[in-house]
């Protein structure tokens, strides 16, 4: 459920008409709603509210400190992958001790940050990034709490761009790998195992992957504590998956009901990572339609936002819904939704049947909240767009357009290419 609907024949966000904010901040706009966004929120913290876990939301699917300050007040911890996520977080006002740092090349300044900082615990990846992380902390003086993600080789069924937990994949150590690797870091002098994790994907729709997942760490949680070593936290990473045209994924309720199961009697402190289902749905791009033209076999609606605002179509050929922002109720036209990007690549939607849409009007690309504007570059040097959160009857920008000058911050004429 989201509060993006039509309402006199045009589509509100909440309470706001998205023509009032086009014609304020011009087009094209990323806006989310601030009662979807909480309400997403709650449903999944509320699916674990009866045993002890921390949400950290995945700062990547949607990163806006306005964003991120929303859920901390709700909560939230949060799920980081750079020093720049971590900066992020603590600019919202998130508390370091609900941060875990995932990510396979976390680099030694950012491992000194994350200590500095003081964050819950740093997911491991691969042996010579434990050996960096324990001489990080010896440099420091300090302990640095870790756990290591594990791949448990499951296949999510998700699309292979976004699927982390196969063996093949970058991610994680192998569960055999893993449980060296825990007696090693018991040896090491400035590391205090504190969890073990895992992500397997994104965008999964059914739960068994899930539950796949969490019998093999299970197993491992198991043999450590055979062998004295106790881990407080298991972080279940993040991946739910949401409806973006047919896909049918379970409810957070069903999820949580389905790994609570599981999980029973296991006695350690759960961590998640959800980013897509929490904010996928709480936000849209939108575009106003530059052109219309009609090639020698294809209908094309060239718009102003492109492959650089919103990559998704392009880099997963996945489908966003496009509604016209003002009803018309005129009859459909197959048409591509194309940007204006110097790339065959760039488009929204490819063989679309949408009701005729003339110059100058908008459209609405729906469910892009999560890894649109993370996702989104200056490619063709186009200035990124602004972000919008609705909140009732009124919206703050909370991130302006960016101009011309913001394109070449930065860059400077070395002196030998300055004339006199
Ligand atoms: N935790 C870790 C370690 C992750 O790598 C990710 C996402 C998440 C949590 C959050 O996953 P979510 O709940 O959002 O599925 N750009 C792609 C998705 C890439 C996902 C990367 N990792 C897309 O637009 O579909």
């Amino acid at each position: 459920m989201h509060h993006f609907e039509y309402c006199n024949g045009t589509i509100h966000c909440e309470d706001v008409p998205i023509e009032t904010i086009a014609g304020e901040v011009g087009t094209p706009f990323y806006c989310y709603s601030y009662a979807t966004l909480t309400r997403h929120f709650n449903a999944f913290d509320e699916a674990f509210s009866d045993v002890d876990h921390l949400t950290c939301f995945s700062v990547k699917s949607c990163s806006n400190i306005a964003i991120l300050r929303l859920f901390a007040s709700l909560g939230s911890g949060m799920d980081i992958v750079s020093g720049g996520e971590l900066y992020r977080a603590l600019k919202a006002g998130v508390p370091p001790e609900k941060i875990v740092f995932s990510g396979v090349g976390k680099t030694a300044e950012e491992i000194i940050y994350a200590l500095e900082t003081g964050i819950l615990m740093f997911n491991l990846e691969s042996p010579q990034e434990m050996m960096a992380l324990n001489e990080c902390a010896v440099r420091l003086g300090r302990r640095a709490p870790m756990a290591i993600r594990v791949n448990p080789d499951v296949d999510p069924h998700t699309h292979p761009y976004i699927s982390t937990g196969l063996k093949e994949n970058k991610f994680g150590i192998n569960l055999e790998i893993a449980e060296s690797m825990y007696a090693q870091a018991r040896e090491m002098s400035n590391l205090d195992i504190v969890g073990v994790g895992c992500h397997i994907g994104s965008q999964l729709t059914e739960v068994s992957p899930f539950l796949d997942t969490l019998r093999r760490l299970k197993l491992l949680i198991e043999a450590l504590r055979k062998e004295g070593i106790q881990v407080r936290y298991l972080d279940l990473g993040g991946g739910l998956g949401i409806t973006y045209s047919e896909e049918d994924p379970p409810h957070p309720r069903e999820y949580g009901r389905a790994l609570l199961q599981e999980v029973n009697g296991l006695d350690c402190g759960l961590i998640f990572e959800p980013g897509r289902v929490i904010v996928g749905n709480a936000g849209i791009l939108v575009t106003r339609v530059l052109y219309t033209k009609e090639g020698p076999v294809k209908n094309f609606l060239v718009v102003d936002a492109g492959m650089n605002d919103l990559i998704r179509p392009s880099l997963y050929d996945s489908y966003h819904q496009i509604q016209p922002v003002v009803d018309n109720k005129r009859p459909e036209l197959q048409a591509d939704v194309v940007g204006p990007i110097c790339e065959t690549g760039d488009f929204l939607a490819r063989e679309r049947s949408l009701p005729r849409v003339e110059q100058g009007e908008l459209l609405a690309v729906m469910s892009a909240g999560a890894y649109g504007f993370t996702m989104s570059s200056n490619y063709n040097s186009r200035p990124r767009v602004p972000e919008i959160l609705v909140r009732g009857d009124a919206f703050e920008v909370i991130r302006s357009r960016e101009t011309y000058e913001d394109l070449v911050r930065g860059e400077r004429l070395p002196d030998f290419l300055i004339d006199g």
